[in-house]
């Protein structure tokens, strides 16, 4: 393949040895445990705590249970792709690394660009919703956020500090090296999987049989529904758009996929692991499974406590004790909810931080970013500029729209690991694979259709917004990543 051709791909061999230049090097101290936790840390959030109601409410009432299952498979099948692919290629970078060794430059460039919408996004969207709970925890304190720092709501605009500011503290902690997060975050997981579990065990005994009924409401055509608002897959098809019914399971799947988000994450710290060969697929399977089983019990219990036509769609977990007459444990859930987001936010900031890293070390970005901290040994400049975009975003832009656009981004990256696990399989099946996806190429052919099933049943303004993303990234790339590259020889950049 010509040097100047943008499906060029970066030797695995030499993927692995940048990340042993001692200026480019992270510290490489996780094990499988502190992988898992990080998973669970980054994965059970606004996903659980805030969408579960909204979607019951508005697409699937009972049956949400379902929808959790089918997004459950849908991660559990990319989970199997990606964790062969960091089994093999052990650098910084999750799908962008794998991308590029496999597919070439330019997808690479493309699903980096695209992980970085989707952590980014992501750690937004979770520091708005944080910021709801702390403001209703205020609230219930006596102490009331002027409208003009709370956010905006319905259309009347507001700045919203607290997420602001929840971006700037976590950016200086990850600043200050992994270590010392991984051990914050590791309070934080067994604080926020503690509610979880107190949710489902005190909740079991609050269930009234009879809100199970209908357990998946009759499909209902949406008035004003039609148009761009409405999922692709119905308008396409030329569908009356509805919610509820089966269709309405997989609408509600597409969004609290965002409740699955993270676990891909994990396979950004495998340069920071002792033993990524083995501990990156064992914490990437583990919280996954973890995390599914976590989320049927959550749904089946809340939508068993409450109406689903009731549920809150502020904060549906405590508002539901709320309504059978607990309070004290709504307070507690509340707090452990405003306790768990932190650490989703915090490991999404790690990950988008370290695909900027990988790209930037490659000079698909400038290489300055790439530079890590003399004495705390983290990417520091990277962290430090997108923490500073981000609370921007968190501060300025409502949660909605948000959501869907990371969701889009992510199972566009599954589609691209998963058509990666069957390239390489071809181009390099010398390369040793501590873990392989079974049945390839059969299993990440139907990953590729499961998740193009739920992209599908994405809203079609969410479509128009990744696809102008995608558009602007196809520009940064040929007007700088291409010219920049260390793999292009022409410009003599290769040391
Ligand atoms: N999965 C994460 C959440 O639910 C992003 O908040």
């Amino acid at each position: 393949m010509s040097s100047r051709s943008i499906f060029r791909t970066k030797n695995i061999e030499q993927s692995i040895k940048d990340t042993e230049e001692p200026e480019h090097a992270l510290k490489k101290s996780l094990s499988a445990l502190d992988l898992t936790v990080f998973g669970v840390g980054v994965v059970i959030g606004t996903g659980i705590f805030v969408l579960t109601g909204k979607v019951a409410k508005q697409n699937a009432g009972p049956s949400v249970a379902v929808a959790f299952a089918v997004a459950g498979v849908v991660c559990a099948l990319a989970a199997l792709c990606y964790a062969e692919f960091s089994s093999t290629v052990p650098v910084a970078g999750s799908a962008y690394t794998f991308s590029y060794a496999s597919l070439g430059e330019f997808p690479a460039w493309i699903i980096g660009w695209d992980l970085i919408l989707e952590l980014a996004l992501g750690a937004a969207v979770v520091a708005v919703g944080w910021s709801g709970y702390i403001r209703s925890l205020l609230d219930s304190a006596g102490f009331h956020l002027p409208q003009a720092l709370s956010g905006t709501h319905g259309g009347t605009f507001g700045f919203d500090l607290l997420a602001a500011l929840l971006v700037l503290v976590l950016t200086g902690i990850l600043v200050a090296g992994t270590k010392l997060s991984s051990r914050v975050t590791n309070v934080i997981v067994a604080v926020k999987v503690t509610v979880v579990l107190i949710v489902i065990v005190v909740g079991a005994f609050l269930v009234t049989g009879a809100n199970y009924d209908p357990f998946v409401p009759p499909s209902r055509s949406t008035e004003g529904g039609s148009g761009l608002a409405a999922p692709l897959i119905q308008v396409v098809a030329g569908f009356t758009p509805s919610n509820f019914g089966i269709m309405g399971i997989f609408t509600a799947a597409a969004v609290v996929f965002f409740a699955f988000i993270g676990f891909d994450v994990v396979a950004t710290a495998a340069e920071e692991t002792r033993d990524p060969q083995r501990d990156v697929p064992r914490g990437i399977l583990g919280s996954l499974v973890i995390c599914t089983v976590l989320y049927i019990a959550v749904s089946v219990v809340v939508t068993g406590m409450q109406k689903y036509t009731e549920l809150s769609v502020d904060a549906p977990l405590a508002d539901a004790f709320k309504s059978v007459g607990h309070p004290f444990w709504a307070g507690l859930i509340s707090f452990g909810a405003a306790v768990g987001l932190t650490s989703v936010c915090m490991i999404l900031l790690l990950g988008q931080t370290r695909v900027f890293f990988a790209m930037s070390r490659d000079g698909l970005l400038p290489q300055a970013f790439s530079r890590v901290h003399p004495r705390f040994g983290s990417p520091y400049r990277s962290t430090l500029l997108l923490g500073l975009v981000v609370a921007a975003v968190a501060g300025f832009t409502s949660i909605d729209e948000l959501a869907e656009l990371v969701n889009i981004g992510t199972l566009f990256a599954f589609v691209v690991v998963a058509l990666g696990v069957i390239v390489l399989r071809r181009t390099r099946p010398d390369l040793e694979r501590s873990f392989r996806t079974p049945f390839v190429p059969w299993l990440p052919i139907v990953s590729v259709l499961a998740s193009l099933w739920l992209m599908l049943n994405l809203p079609s303004e969410t479509w128009l917004r990744f696809v102008v993303w995608m558009v602007v990234g196809c520009v940064v790339y040929f007007t700088y990543g291409r010219s920049h590259s260390r793999l292009d020889t022409a410009s003599g950049t290769r040391p």
